[in-house]
């Protein structure tokens, strides 16, 4: 039998995936997490919005469309969903030097919420007041359109149309404005392979200066 070297980081490492839906950030991470267990690293996958109570509320409020509430109280729950998270998820995670992989994190609110209307440079701030750096961030960039197709074929469903892409071209805006030196632009619109190899190489190439075989 071929067994696995365990391997063991100096510290916690926390990568994120962003992008707008449809780019394939939920594809990618489980792929990443599944690469990086089969070569011996203690990965763990996250999600935002979470599975707790302030991730219900969003949960709801996207299903049943966005109604009553303004930017600024969005805004809010996303953030206290990210405090939630942080505390009882990323940073005993961080504590126990895993590797931390999560679909969605600030950059999504920056760019989400900005584009309905609260400046991005205050939800920036907003967020970097509580919640750490992350080590890499890949973002996935594809058109609004793309995504819209692929989750229309995925369900078999139709999309909310035009609307949508037009909110999703505003967002993918601020996304693409984001420039931290640890965002890695990936071109989403490839084959998932030649995806998944680019995210990997990068990873491992980082991981690679934290790590010792046990
Ligand atoms: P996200 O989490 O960013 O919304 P998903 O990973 O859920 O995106 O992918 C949305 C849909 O597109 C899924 O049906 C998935 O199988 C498909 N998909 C993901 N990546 C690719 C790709 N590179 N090429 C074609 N289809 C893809
Ligand atoms: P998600 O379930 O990740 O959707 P998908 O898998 O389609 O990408 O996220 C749900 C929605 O929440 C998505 O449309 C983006 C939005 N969102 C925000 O508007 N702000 C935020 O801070 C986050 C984390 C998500």
């Amino acid at each position: 039998m071929h067994l696995i070297k365990l391997k063991r980081l100096q510290r916690g490492f926390f990568i994120v995936f962003e992008g707008l839906d449809g780019s394939g950030k939920t594809t990618q991470a489980f792929l990443l997490k599944e690469f990086l267990v089969k070569k011996g690293y203690d990965a763990i996958l996250l999600r935002e919005p979470t599975e707790g109570p302030w991730g219900g509320e969003i949960k709801e409020l996207l299903s049943n469309g966005r109604k009553e509430i303004s930017p600024q109280e969005e805004l809010n729950l996303f953030i206290e969903d990210r405090k939630d998270n942080i505390n009882k998820n990323v940073l005993p995670a961080m504590r126990d030097n895993k590797v931390i992989i999560q679909d969605r994190y600030y950059f999504s609110t920056i760019a989400y919420q900005g584009a309905l209307g609260v400046e991005p440079q205050q939800i920036r701030a907003m967020n970097e007041a509580f919640a750490l750096k992350p080590d890499l961030v890949f973002y996935l960039e594809i058109r609004p359109e793309l995504g819209l197709k692929r989750i229309e074929a995925g369900r078999k469903g139709k999309r909310d149309a035009f609307e949508k892409e037009h909110y999703l071209s505003k967002v993918k805006e601020i996304f693409d404005s984001c420039n931290d030196p640890f965002i890695k632009k990936i071109n989403g619109s490839r084959s998932l392979d030649s995806i998944q190899k680019n995210i990997n190489e990068i990873t491992i190439e980082k991981l690679s200066l934290l790590t010792a075989n046990i």
